[in-house]
């Protein structure tokens, strides 16, 4: 499509510095500190889709607001319906990261700011097509909904409320989400399963203050020694999660599927080398990709007591704090888990401790039809986009809302994940390929393409 890509060519670079500002807003949806920033990024994101008259609104809700936009209404042709969102999650460990997280920086061909690839990155590039598409087609081939949050990095409650209300705003034939990954460079993928999540925090307090160790240690029960002894029972020999009935609603994977994994290229000295591990560790009798993308887990996410400053200190802790989460897959009920993680604790809750167990809000692990029409026609954008035909393949990190796009609006989403896996996603030095920013851009200019040669 020449007016496209020439549109596309000419303006590469401002697309860069435009992504730019949206990377030095600290978007952080976790931390109460960074509110007024999340809300100017919102701000920023409503202010893309009327520079091209797009009807614009930013709705609030009880958290961080939901940035909705609708193009001008084309008949007979389809509706996708874009989601992204614009939080991101806390850039700590500040002091690992090669340059700051909120001043974006080139290196290697890469950007380097936290919300690189999670998710500003992969949103924008469909603004960017669209942008493209209305500037020098003059209108969309199809109808586009963008409906774009600041709460995924905490659960998308709040949008979960709003979509129960407002599933007529949002009707569409299909969701559109950039917020994955490719399979490998080069390899760009269709991913068709999400795990699920559940959070937790759990507390043991003991004595009424810190207590000399030497004085008093020995007499009470330690909270750290004794959050330290459940949370370790909490895994077998297998690595196997212990918790009765964690298990019980699992779909086995199929022998196609796990045929279809092993035949995916895998170099698992690669990806020991990535993560800086001398060996793999997971569930036992399951590939790395079967443990990573189809099998539930729990896993401590943080783990607080104590004096943490340099030095001893020589104390009984009053209290301990653990903050884990289990990924789930299809058919596990999140409220069903929560129930059996809750009844686990309560049953082990030591002598002297007075135990607090609160669970975040979760989501259920999802599965689309690899096989349907859009799929399709989201294969053949992508390898116009990318050069190469994508793979299909399952992920294993969460987004909370896809289920219920599903359930409430009756309708299957498109994963198409620009993104690298060694992108250091909630880690220090996130970064998103630039090459693979403009190529986003090009294969969603021509997904609107092949989506609007579909049936309404
Ligand atoms: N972009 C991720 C989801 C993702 C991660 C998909 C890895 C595929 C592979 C998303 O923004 C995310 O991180 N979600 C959170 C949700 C949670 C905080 C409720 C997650 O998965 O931890
Ligand atoms: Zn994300």
């Amino acid at each position: 499509m020449p007016p496209i890509d020439d549109y596309l060519a000419a303006n590469q670079q401002r697309f860069e510095q435009e992504l730019f500002e949206l990377l030095r807003l600290p978007s952080v949806s976790a931390d109460p500190e960074f509110a007024p920033q999340v809300r100017a990024a919102a701000e920023w994101v409503a202010a893309q889709f009327r520079s091209f008259e797009f009807a614009t609104e930013v709705i609030e809700t009880a958290g961080f607001p939901l940035v909705f936009a609708q193009s001008p209404q084309v008949e007979g042709r389809p509706t996708a319906l874009v989601y992204g969102h614009y939080d991101v999650q806390p850039p700590d460990p500040l002091e690992e990261w090669k340059s700051p997280p909120f001043e974006p920086t080139i290196r290697d061909g890469n950007i380097y700011a936290r919300g690189a690839t999670d998710d500003k990155g992969q949103m924008f590039t469909h603004i960017k097509s669209v942008e493209a598409w209305i500037k020098s087609v003059g209108e969309l081939p199809l109808n586009i909904k963008f409906l774009i949050e600041g709460e995924e990095e905490v659960g998308s409650a709040n949008l979960e409320k709003f979509l129960a209300t407002h599933a007529d705003k949002l009707a569409c034939d299909c969701v559109v989400i950039s917020d994955t990954s490719q399979y490998a460079p080069g390899v760009p993928a269709i991913t068709y399963g999400l795990r699920g999540i559940i959070a937790f925090e759990v507390t043991f307090r003991g004595p009424s203050q810190d207590l000399h160790s030497g004085s008093f240690g020995g007499a009470v029960t330690n909270p750290a020694n004794a959050l330290c002894r459940v949370m370790a029972t909490l895994h077998d020999e297998q690595h196997r999660v212990t918790i009765p009935t964690f298990y019980d609603d699992i779909v086995e994977l199929t022998q196609d599927e796990r045929a279809q994994f092993a035949a995916l290229p895998y170099d698992e000295a690669d990806f020991m080398r990535q993560l800086g591990v001398d060996g793999l560790r997971g569930e036992a009798g399951y590939s790395s990709l079967e443990q990573r993308w189809t099998r539930p887990t729990l896993d401590i996410n943080g783990l607080t007591s104590g004096y943490q400053k340099p030095g001893p200190k020589t104390i009984i802790p009053a209290w301990a704090r653990c903050k884990f989460s289990c990924r789930l897959v299809p058919n596990q009920d999140p409220a069903k888990i929560t129930a059996a993680v809750k009844s686990y604790f309560q049953s082990r809750c030591p002598a002297g401790i007075q135990m607090e167990v609160h669970a975040f809000h979760g989501a259920p692990g999802v599965l689309v039809d690899p096989a349907s029409p859009y799929i399709t026609a989201a294969a053949k954008a992508i390898e116009r986009g990318f050069g190469n035909r994508p793979v299909l393949i399952r992920e294993g990190g969460s987004i909370p809302i896809v289920t219920h796009f599903q359930q409430v609006l009756g309708v299957d989403t498109l994963l198409l994940g620009w993104g690298l896996n060694d992108d250091n996603t909630h880690s220090p030095n996130e970064k998103f390929n630039l090459a693979d920013f403009h190529r986003g851009i090009k294969a969603s200019s021509y997904l609107w393409e092949e989506l609007g040669r579909l049936e309404a």
